[in-house]
């Protein structure tokens, strides 16, 4: 009798035991989530990050990726962050302005030539200090993204910054945009981007600015008169998660993170100017909105309207840091 229980209570004993060791085992889960199509820089990006990162570590870590603002929109996804609903995110670095005034240097109208001079910043020591320097705000960033240059959209047809006078503009939540269209005489709505296409179709708005891939995956063409390819600004991304999070993990488990996110960053911003043509191409063929190039001098035109912007801004941000920004273009 005595025999039998004691190979009763072995036998609990082990199964208890298994079963606290496979609990142990399960993988961490850990959340991206992001507001854009995943045939976008970003989507795609964001999808090799879990690919590497599940190769890498392999039974420890399972990456679940939400796109097209499925988890958490605009609004609601830095707030998801910093309560660790959500682990990583990948913003517009128009979103970060309550965070750090300085970023706002990307928003400056005509900053960056072209996508060479944001890879030129992004990796020079001014753009790399912009990744801690939210870290009092427990946001760290781990890589900035490449989207591309940005184009402007309207219900009407446009060329010269005279055609958007009085135009209702959505914007991203910057304030640097806010003053790039009250110098323009047009007026700005800063809105989520999930509830962009909609705006427009209705007319809540009448014109946007993005980039291509954003303007075709979100079917933004089908419901504006004409874009006009004016690189006026960048769209790019700081990839950021959560610091006190990041900084509690498992030794092995973070060095496997951030080798994946430094591979899918490197993928992303590879593959960033081939998305975009491949986008801007599909608009012209579409062919529901008209597809302008300025000239030279009408692309001087829109400099010159905007060279207020820099004054406003240039002592939340710095005169050294403009300088730097508008050096990489060198
Ligand atoms: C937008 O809000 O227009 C963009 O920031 C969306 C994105 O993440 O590219």
């Amino acid at each position: 009798m005595l025999k039998k229980l004691n190979t009763a209570l072995l036998a609990i004993t082990l199964l208890v035991t298994a079963n606290i060791g496979s609990s142990f085992a399960a993988p961490i889960v850990v959340k991206f989530s992001h507001v854009v199509a995943e045939n976008t820089p970003k989507g795609a990006a964001a999808l090799k990050f879990k690919e590497i990162a599940e190769q890498k570590l392999k039974g420890k870590v399972e990456v679940q990726v939400f796109a097209n603002s499925q988890l958490f929109g605009d609004a609601k996804e830095m707030e998801a962050l910093l309560l660790n609903d959500v682990q990583f995110i990948a913003p517009s670095l128009s979103k970060f302005d309550r965070y750090t005034p300085k970023i706002q240097v990307f928003d400056l109208p005509f900053i960056f030539n072209d996508m060479k001079a944001v890879e030129n910043f992004t990796s020079s020591k001014a753009g790399k200090g912009l990744l801690t320097s939210m870290e009092d705000k427990n946001l760290l960033g781990l890589g900035y993204w490449f989207n591309g240059m940005r184009q402007i959209s309207a219900n009407k047809d446009i060329t010269l910054p005279k055609d958007v006078k009085g135009l209702k503009f959505r914007i991203q939540p910057s304030d640097v945009y806010n003053s790039f269209m009250k110098a323009l005489g047009a007026s700005a709505q800063k809105m989520a981007f999930a509830e962009v296409y909609q705006a427009l179709q209705t007319g809540v708005v009448d014109a946007q600015e993005n980039s291509w891939s954003n303007i075709y995956s979100k079917k933004f063409h089908e419901v504006q008169n004409t874009i006009i390819e004016s690189n006026h600004g960048v769209l790019s991304y700081m990839v950021v998660t959560n610091k006190k999070w990041w900084n509690g993990l498992p030794k092995d488990i973070q060095k496997g993170l951030a080798e994946a996110m430094d591979e899918a960053t490197a993928y992303g911003n590879g593959i960033s100017n081939q998305k975009n043509e491949e986008a801007k191409k599909a608009v012209i063929a579409d062919g529901k909105a008209k597809v302008k190039t300025l000239t030279p001098a009408q692309a001087t035109e829109w400099k010159k309207a905007l060279t207020p912007v820099y004054k406003e801004f240039e002592g939340a941000i710095g005169k050294d840091l403009i300088a730097a920004a508008q050096a990489s273009n060198k």
